[in-house]
């Protein structure tokens, strides 16, 4: 592999990036943003797909540059984020569309306080949860995903760490949050989503797929951050955030594994979770988008290398350039992120 070129400390002007939502994701790039926008700003490009856009925000950096976005996730829940904030041109939740949202529920739906009883969230948040869905139901598409997304936004906040694999309410990190109706975090959540709203005069577009099935015609540049595999446990976002995709659909066409104690969906396939699979997978992903950019984001810590990856991508682009990002921590508590104190590299392949 070529030496990686060192970044430099890089602060980003695009006010509104640095405002996104903050939602705590396993692999989100809100520290990298910063150097993903300096290496964007060297590229030609007009139209860009961020196949793999997790909380979205890499995407809203591009829409914020002005480039036409599609983002892609295959979780649902992801896809509703991005639908609010990248599609959505400009539709927000007024006072009326609250008013409705936080009034006592149109049909007495109870699936979430039946099913999630004594887990996660105390009686009064779930029954929150039911009564919002059952006007949410009815609201016109891109407020729909707005009052989605801030629903989950609020009880990911709500969570420790963010992630549905502990299932106790009385768990206590002293944040502010861990105490607070969901109704208050929702109300909170739909003042920063409504602030995220935007107009960037382009088409911009969602989809909700496997990354390997997307049609590849139409991007000047493709961006790459897939989950990464790593060399133990799994990347299984399923796992972590199943109430969060539930809460997307209102369950609706998913399977609660019902004899699991956090009351979890079947966990979606994709290859690039698994150390056996991932290299057939990238080398595929990156085969099938060889006419764009290729800008692909990468973690020490994961399977395959930053040479292997090199090689990968040699073998379908011409000019191969890694760069190197200042000091980053993944995911994680601070002490954890310690430990796990990991390179992080961008790739850009021409
Ligand atoms: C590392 S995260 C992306 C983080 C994102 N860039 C951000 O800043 O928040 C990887 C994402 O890929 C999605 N994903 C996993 N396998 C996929 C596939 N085969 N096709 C599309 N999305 C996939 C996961 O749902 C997850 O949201």
């Amino acid at each position: 592999m070529l030496a990686a070129e060192p970044l430099a400390e890089y602060r980003i002007s695009l006010q509104r990036t640095l405002a996104y939502p903050r939602l705590r994701y396993m692999g989100s790039k809100y520290r990298v943003v910063p150097y993903l926008v300096q290496v964007f700003n060297g590229l030609h490009f007009d139209t860009a797909l961020d196949a793999f856009c997790g909380s979205g925000v890499v995407s809203y950096a591009l829409k914020e540059m002005g480039k036409q976005v599609t983002a892609n996730d295959f979780l649902n829940w992801p896809a509703t984020v991005a639908r609010a904030v990248i599609e959505n041109p400009g539709v927000t939740l007024s006072e009326a569309d609250l008013e409705l949202i936080l009034s006592p529920s149109a049909d007495g739906r109870d699936f979430i306080s039946e099913t999630f009883q004594g887990l996660y969230f105390p009686a009064d948040d779930l029954a929150f949860l039911d009564a919002a869905w059952s006007h949410i139901d009815g609201l016109p598409p891109y407020k729909r995903d707005v009052a989605i997304a801030a629903l989950c936004l609020a009880a990911a906040r709500k969570q420790p760490r963010g992630v549905f694999t502990v299932t106790s309410f009385r768990y206590d990190d002293g944040r502010r949050q861990l105490r607070m109706p969901l109704r208050d975090l929702f109300l909170e959540a739909v003042t920063e989503y409504n602030a995220a709203v935007f107009d960037n005069g382009r088409a911009n577009r969602v989809m909700c797929q496997d990354a390997l099935l997307l049609d590849p015609d139409g991007y000047d540049l493709v961006y790459f951050d897939p989950p990464y595999a790593p060399p133990s446990d799994d990347a299984d976002y399923i796992k972590r955030y199943h109430f969060l995709e539930g809460l997307s659909v209102y369950w609706r066409g998913l399977t609660i594994m019902q004899n699991t104690k956090t009351k979890k969906i079947p966990k979606r396939f994709t290859p690039f979770a698994y150390k056996t699979k991932v290299r057939h997978a990238l080398r595929e992903l990156f085969n099938r988008f060889r006419k764009s950019i290729i800008v692909l984001s990468y973690s020490s810590n994961s399977v395959p290398d930053e040479h292997e990856l090199y090689r990968m991508l040699r073998g379908e682009k011409s000019e191969v350039t890694v760069y190197s990002v200042p000091h980053v921590y993944t995911f994680g508590t601070h002490e954890a992120a310690q430990r796990r104190k990991v390179n992080e590299y961008i790739f850009v392949a021409r």
